[in-house]
C-alpha cells in the first residue's frame, strides 16, 4: 500500500515529478459523451444533516427536504450551471456527502471553519462545505466556469458563506484553514513554467511538485491541504519526513482517485508511519439516501 501512494526517490523541487502521470485526453473523452444522463447524480442534494443558513430558511420555509431538492433539480440550466464538460469534472453528490462523514467533519469537529477551494470549477466542493457551514474562498480560472460557479452558488442561497475569484489561485491562505486542490489531470491542462498563458494547476502546480506546494501552503497558515489526485499520484516520503508532513490517504469508492490529507505536526500513530489508509463501504440498498452510508475502514 506505502507503495502505491508514495515514492522514495530523492526530491528535487525544480523537477516536475508528475510529467508522466497526467491522463491522455482522450481517456477522459468518454466521461463528456454521455454525461447530461448523469445529472441526477452530480449535484449535491441536502440531506437532513445540513443546518439552513438564515437566507434558506427564508427561501425554503414550509418545504421538505425532497421539495428542496426538486426545486433545484427543476431549475438547473444547460449553459447556466453545467455544461457536458463541466459536469463531467465536478464531484457527484454522493461522493461529496461521503468526502464531508469521513475526512472534513472530523476537523469540522475540530474546529475548521474557513477553507479555500483552489480549484472551484462549477461548485461541487465549494458548495458541499458552505452548506456545512464552512466560509469558503473559491478560485476558478475559466470565466465561462466561473459564471456557473457564480449562478450555482446563487441556486443554493450561499452568497453569505462563499467568496468567489475569477482567475489563479495565488496561494492566499486564512490561518487553520483547508485549503483544497482538485487539479486537472488531463495533458492538455499541462502548467508551464515558461509558458504564462497556460496557467492551470496540474499535477503538479507550475512545474513545482505537488509536495513543495502542500508545504508552502502549510508554512504560510493553512492549517489542512485536501488534494484529489488520479490513482497513480505518489507523494515525495523524503519531502514529508522532512518537512513533518502527516498524511491520511482516503480510497473514497470513486475508482479512478484519492484523496490526500495533509497537515503538520508532531508524529502520531494514525498518520503516515503507520499508513492511516482508508476506504469506504457501501452500504447495499436500493434506497437513494442508504447510498451516503459509508465508513472506514482499514485496507
Ligand atoms: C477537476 S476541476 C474541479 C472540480 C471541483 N472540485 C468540483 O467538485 O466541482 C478543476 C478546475 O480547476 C480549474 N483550475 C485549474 N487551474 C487553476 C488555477 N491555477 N487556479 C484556479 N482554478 C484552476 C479548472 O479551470 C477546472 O475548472
Amino acid at each position: 500500500m506505502e507503495k502505491q501512494n508514495f515514492t522514495y526517490s530523492k526530491y528535487d523541487i525544480d523537477k516536475d515529478d508528475q510529467a508522466e502521470n497526467v491522463v491522455e485526453d482522450d481517456d477522459r473523452k468518454f466521461l463528456e459523451k454521455d454525461y447530461i444522463k448523469n445529472l441526477p447524480y452530480a449535484f449535491i442534494r441536502f440531506t437532513p444533516d445540513i443546518v439552513f443558513n438564515e437566507r434558506q430558511k427564508e427561501v425554503f420555509k414550509g418545504m421538505s427536504i425532497k421539495e428542496i431538492n426538486n426545486k433545484i433539480y427543476n431549475s438547473l440550466k444547460l449553459g447556466e450551471h453545467y455544461t457536458n464538460q463541466t459536469l463531467s469534472y465536478t464531484i457527484k453528490d454522493v461522493d461529496s456527502h461521503r468526502i464531508w462523514k469521513l475526512v472534513i467533519e472530523p476537523l469540522y469537529k475540530n474546529g475548521l471553519r474557513v477553507a479555500v477551494d483552489a480549484t472551484a470549477n462549477i461548485g461541487g466542493m465549494t458548495k458541499l462545505l458552505a452548506l456545512h457551514g464552512i466560509r469558503v474562498e473559491a478560485w476558478e480560472l475559466q470565466e465561462e466556469v466561473y459564471l456557473m460557479l457564480k449562478s450555482n452558488i446563487n441556486l443554493y442561497h450561499l452568497n453569505d458563506l462563499v467568496k468567489t475569484h475569477l482567475g489563479r489561485y495565488d496561494y492566499s491562505v486564512e490561518k487553520g484553514c483547508l485549503v483544497y486542490i482538485d487539479p486537472p489531470h488531463e495533458k492538455s491542462f499541462m502548467s508551464s513554467k515558461n509558458d504564462s498563458s497556460v496557467n492551470h494547476f496540474n499535477l503538479s502546480i507550475d512545474k513545482y511538485p505537488m509536495y513543495y506546494i502542500v508545504e508552502r501552503l502549510l508554512s504560510s497558515g493553512a492549517k489542512y491541504v485536501l488534494l484529489n489526485m488520479p490513482l497513480c499520484y505518489k507523494y515525495n516520503m523524503e519531502f514529508a519526513v522532512k518537512n513533518n508532513h502527516l498524511i491520511k490517504i482516503y480510497y473514497l469508492g470513486n475508482k479512478n482517485v484519492k484523496n490526500f490529507l495533509i497537515t503538520k505536526g508532531k508524529f502520531k500513530p494514525e498518520y503516515w508511519k503507520i499508513i492511516g489508509t482508508a476506504k469506504n463501504v457501501v452500504v447495499e440498498s436500493d434506497k437513494y439516501s442508504e447510498l451516503y452510508k459509508c465508513k472506514l475502514v482499514a485496507l
